[in-house]
């Protein structure tokens, strides 16, 4: 029998950094869409009927539907690396999948994306591959074109979360019992846990130096930004202390 799994895994933004946070596992017997919606169904359930905004997912086409389904107001796309590697297994071509890659995450306006969609696929000779006119259907669920203004943080792949697989792979190959996996996966729960705890109690009891005389605006920094970009905005923030306003500009004219 094959076991798969499915983890519903969300990202915690916190000082220090964003971590990934694992709020279920779930064994499957099978990847039917009935499955899967049964799953969902229970996963809403869980969370008090709160519906994810967005969702990534390897692009699984049942998977697709009773997303379609269940939860109707997410915002849903397929991951960057997945997509990469169905475009180098469809197309074939180096050049294709790292043009194809451009078209993905550029923050194009809807007619410059149409524009280079168009051209990319008349210069690879591939208007009529099935996989092409797949892509030309939903493109809301790859193109960044489509996603801008919809709020992903910045997560664009689940390859971060493929480790997790890796971690449970060794236990899955051995032949064990279901009790022993089970008991696998809440000891890899539980180190993912005390590791946040820790993560947590750090950036709780540490803050950056501060170092301009604006310390209202850049105290209030130290609350949301993450250590390196805190670092990034004590720069910009030195530079805009070295001017001072002397009159402010009314109104521009010719003269
Ligand atoms: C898939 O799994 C569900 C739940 O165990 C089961 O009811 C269903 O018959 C299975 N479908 C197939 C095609 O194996
Ligand atoms: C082509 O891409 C589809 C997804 O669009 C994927 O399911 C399929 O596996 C890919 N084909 C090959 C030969 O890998
Ligand atoms: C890929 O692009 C490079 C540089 O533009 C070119 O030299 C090469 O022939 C191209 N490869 C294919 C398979 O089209």
């Amino acid at each position: 029998m094959v076991m798969l799994i499915l983890y519903f895994l969300t990202l915690i933004v916190r000082k220090s950094k964003i971590t990934d946070h694992c709020l279920a596992i779930v064994i499957l017997a099978n990847e039917t869409a009935y499955t899967f919606e049964w799953v969902l169904r229970a996963f809403l359930e869980a969370m008090f009927n709160r519906t994810p905004v967005s969702v990534v997912t390897d692009g699984d086409r049942a998977m697709q539907r009773v997303i379609k389904i269940v939860f109707p107001l997410a915002r849903h796309h397929i991951c960057l690396w997945h997509l990469s590697r169905n475009a180098q297994a469809n197309i074939s071509d180096k050049n294709f999948t790292a043009t194809f890659s451009r078209c993905m995450s550029s923050w194009w306006t809807f007619e410059e994306f149409d524009r280079e969609w168009r051209s990319v696929v008349q210069h690879f000779n591939i208007e009529d591959h099935p996989w092409v006119v797949e892509k030309d259907q939903p493109q809301h669920l790859w193109a960044q074109t489509y996603l801008t203004k919809h709020f992903f943080t910045n997560v664009r792949s689940i390859q971060r979360f493929e480790s997790m697989n890796v971690a449970l792979a060794i236990v899955l190959n051995s032949k064990k019992t279901y009790i022993d996996f089970v008991h696998a996966i809440e000891i890899g729960i539980n180190d993912m846990r005390i590791k946040e705890l820790k993560e947590n109690f750090v950036s709780a009891q540490s803050n950056p130096y501060l170092s301009t005389k604006l310390t209202d605006l850049e105290g209030s920094a130290t609350e949301f930004y993450t250590w390196a970009s805190f670092g990034k905005f004590q720069i910009e923030l030195k530079h805009e202390i070295l001017y001072r306003l002397i009159h402010p500009i009314v109104q521009i004219g010719d003269s």
